[in-house]
């Protein structure tokens, strides 16, 4: 049976408030489509927690800069659909862009801090934009949870402040970053890859572990994520935008020395045409 599929904001919600008025859970997982296992095992994670899954597919135009693959970004519905279905998805909610934004919409959700640096500073404009589309998703399908995944880690961080600074009534679960065996991170982006830098592209997981190992040894911050970068350009990267240990919750900078509390190793960079971002708790 094919998946349902609101188009609306109200169609979404008649929805939601007939499964609230059976008494049952909801679960949000917002996704921009061309799905792979990772966004399939998050529908998972999420029908694990609530009693129906909604998946959102909307490509955001908001969060891609100009010069960005908003145009190119794959897109195909019915296959999504057929995922989602499979996974355990109740509701899929495709909204049109002008059923997303009115013509003359002038608000933003601005996350400071934690959206400034890292992709905020590769990629300005790109978080106002997930953080004005994430508070939206979630007001429009109000969710008992909602479901992110770690592989954008400053992402996840991001929402989980939006939603606690603006008492938004959802809990947010970060699902964990699926990987191919060879390590790569699954991501909707590998599909860019030439065969040759599918090849190289798992040094950017391998230098992330090769670096977490070295931080927990004791070794300086600063020492090993020069180390790490080093490894990317060696390993056939055109650019490093950054290889960098944070606090985990934060996102703050590390001092020079050694690792105090939970952090996080975070790296973006470009093989070929493409840009990968992958992380790995320390
Ligand atoms: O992670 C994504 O796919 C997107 O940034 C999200 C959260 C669906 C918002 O457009």
């Amino acid at each position: 049976m094919p998946l349902p599929t609101a188009r609306t904001v109200a169609d979404l919600r008649a929805q939601v408030r007939a499964w609230k008025a059976e008494g049952l859970s909801v679960g949000l997982v917002p996704t921009m489509g061309a799905l792979h296992e990772g966004h399939l095992s998050l529908v998972r994670l999420a029908g694990q927690r609530a009693d129906r899954v909604v998946a959102s597919l909307f490509v955001n135009p908001t969060q891609f800069a100009p010069h960005e693959d908003f145009a190119a970004y794959p897109r195909d519905e019915a296959r999504d659909a057929r995922l989602l279905a499979e996974a355990g998805c109740a509701l899929l909610y495709a909204p049109t862009v002008p059923a997303m934004y009115a013509p003359d919409a002038s608000t933003t959700v601005a996350v400071a801090g934690v959206s400034e640096p890292l992709d905020g500073a590769a990629r300005p404009g790109h978080f106002a934009g997930v953080a004005t589309v994430v508070t939206k998703l979630l007001l429009q399908a109000a969710p008992d949870v909602a479901v992110f995944g770690e592989k954008d880690y400053q992402q996840l961080v991001v929402i989980r402040r939006l939603v606690r600074d603006l008492d938004i009534p959802v809990e947010i679960i970060g699902g964990p970053t699926m990987r191919a065996p060879d390590g790569l991170a699954l991501s909707s982006r590998n599909a860019y890859l030439s065969a040759a830098e599918r090849a190289q592209a798992p040094a950017l997981h391998q230098a992330l572990v090769q670096a977490a190992n070295r931080l927990r040894a004791g070794e300086a911050v600063a020492r090993v994520e020069a180390d790490a970068a080093n490894a990317l350009r060696a390993a056939g990267f055109s650019r490093i935008d950054y290889v960098e240990a944070r606090n985990a919750d934060s996102l703050e900078r590390l001092g020079p020395g050694l690792l105090a509390g939970p952090a996080r190793l975070l790296a973006a960079a470009v093989l070929g045409k493409t840009r990968l971002i992958d992380n790995l708790a320390v």
